[in-house]
């Protein structure tokens, strides 16, 4: 895709009040804290109230976003949220938030890419919004994996939280002076069965999320490199260019691996892992929203994403901010 504006406007997330700590998951399953912090650089993850759900906590995301940016809900175009533990099969996660916050005139729908959701999501709304009257859009990631995962089963329950975040974005270059620069995504569907989640509530007798480590673990430290590497070669330009990698924050080891992979200090890849876990599509969000209210994230500065994850998917979006 070539450059086009593309500037966020506003960047917020919201996390569950209540925090489980590895020594309170120890208690209930055969793990420690050792080996949760050693193997994934986990300490503790938010998990959600029984009143909270992906909708509940997207609905927030986008009022603190329309808040910030002081835009108002029926200037919205769209509304996407990336997420794979939805409320309801149908109405979409989307239609809910839109309707919450009243955006009237905006288009609303889901889109399942697992972790590699809000990269995707980036991706099409820049699609949408390329060319057309300057508006503006909303890309959420919003996730309550607790009620995915198989609180039985040490090997996952032990990485994923709950969460929300996303952007107001828009295609006015008089609002900003952001653009989305390049992209690299990949889906790879013959892998798909290394990470699957069913609907709960089915006939189905192992609904829960299930996941071959080992097999997404060596995905990821391959794929993502190259996906990075492609996607700032196709925005022109190099490694050494991005200010910052937002990498899905699945495992602190491989976020380590990719960085000396591609030869850039660890400094340039924030991380929240250690306290907010595998939030999957709600991962980069609320990993850029809380870079962005930080100030280490600057306006001008470029920004390489990448998710991967379920899908199998991979993608890289590179944005200046
Ligand atoms: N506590 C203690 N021991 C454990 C636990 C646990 N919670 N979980 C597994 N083990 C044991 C295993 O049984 C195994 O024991 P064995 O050697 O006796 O067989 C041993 O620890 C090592 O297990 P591995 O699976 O080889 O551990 P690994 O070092 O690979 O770490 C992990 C596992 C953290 C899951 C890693 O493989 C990983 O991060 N994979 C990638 C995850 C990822 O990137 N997911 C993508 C996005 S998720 C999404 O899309 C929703």
């Amino acid at each position: 895709m070539t450059s086009q504006p593309f500037t966020i406007l506003a960047a917020a997330h919201e996390l569950p009040c209540r925090v489980v700590t590895n020594d309170e998951l120890a208690a209930q399953m055969d793990t420690s804290d050792e080996w949760i912090r050693q193997r994934t650089g986990i300490h503790t993850r938010h998990i959600a109230a029984p009143d909270q759900t992906t909708s509940t906590l997207s609905t927030s995301v986008a009022q603190k976003l329309l808040h910030q940016s002081g835009v108002a809900p029926d200037q919205i175009s769209y509304v996407l949220v990336a997420t794979m533990s939805p409320d309801y099969a149908t109405p979409a996660t989307a239609a809910q938030v839109q309707g919450n916050i009243g955006a009237t005139n905006a288009v609303a729908f889901d889109l399942s890419a697992a972790c590699s959701g809000f990269v995707y999501g980036l991706h099409v709304m820049a699609k949408l919004l390329a060319g057309a009257a300057p508006g503006y859009g909303i890309v959420l990631g919003g996730e309550t994996l607790s009620r995915l995962v198989d609180w039985q089963d040490r090997s996952t329950a032990v990485l994923f939280g709950d969460g929300a975040g996303g952007v107001l974005v828009t295609n006015n270059p008089a609002a900003g002076n952001g653009q989305y620069l390049g992209d690299d995504l990949h889906t790879l569907g013959d892998q798909g069965e290394y990470l699957t989640a069913r609907q709960l509530g089915g006939s189905d007798p192992d609904p829960y999320l299930r996941m071959n480590g080992r097999k997404v673990y060596s995905f990821a430290t391959r794929h993502v490199p190259r996906s990075l590497t492609a996607g700032v070669t196709q925005a022109g330009l190099s490694l050494t260019a991005v200010d910052y990698f937002l990498l899905h924050q699945a495992n602190a080891r491989i976020i380590q691996q990719v960085a000396k992979e591609l030869d850039q200090p660890l400094a340039k890849f924030p991380q929240n892992i250690a306290t907010v876990g595998n939030t999957a599509a709600a991962s980069e969000p609320i990993l850029l929203s809380t870079e962005i209210a930080d100030r280490r994230i600057q306006r001008g500065q470029t920004l390489a994403l990448c998710g991967f994850g379920g899908g199998l998917t991979v993608g890289t979006v590179i944005l200046r901010y």
